[in-house]
């Protein structure tokens, strides 16, 4: 794993299986979805106003920054949405 967040300790509980751009990753049973995709990448997606990558700001429902896409069509508020099993994210970039 290697992305913007690092685990300070281990989590326990089920592991969660999901894809990021069709790659398999892993997240613990708990995390919320920015925290499950930023210990796998740098960014959440691509800004849809110019170049550059966004990663969400306010961790905490306000700044409407981290919103993701999944691949049913869904988007989601990645800081306030726990990670399920299955979960298809699509970020529009590389290892955005
Ligand atoms: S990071 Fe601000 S609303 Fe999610």
């Amino acid at each position: 794993m290697s992305g913007l967040f690092h685990r300070l300790a281990t989590r326990p509980g089920a592991a969660i299986p999901f894809t990021i751009d069709g790659m398999s990753a892993e997240a613990r049973a708990g995390d919320l979805l920015i925290a499950a995709i930023l210990l796998h990448r740098h960014s959440l997606r691509r800004f849809e106003f110019g170049s550059g990558e966004r990663a969400g700001y306010c961790l905490m429902g306000a700044c409407q920054d981290c919103w993701v896409t999944l691949a049913d069509g869904r988007r989601l508020r990645a800081c306030t949405t726990p990670v399920e099993p299955g979960m298809a994210v699509i970020t529009g970039g590389g290892d955005a």
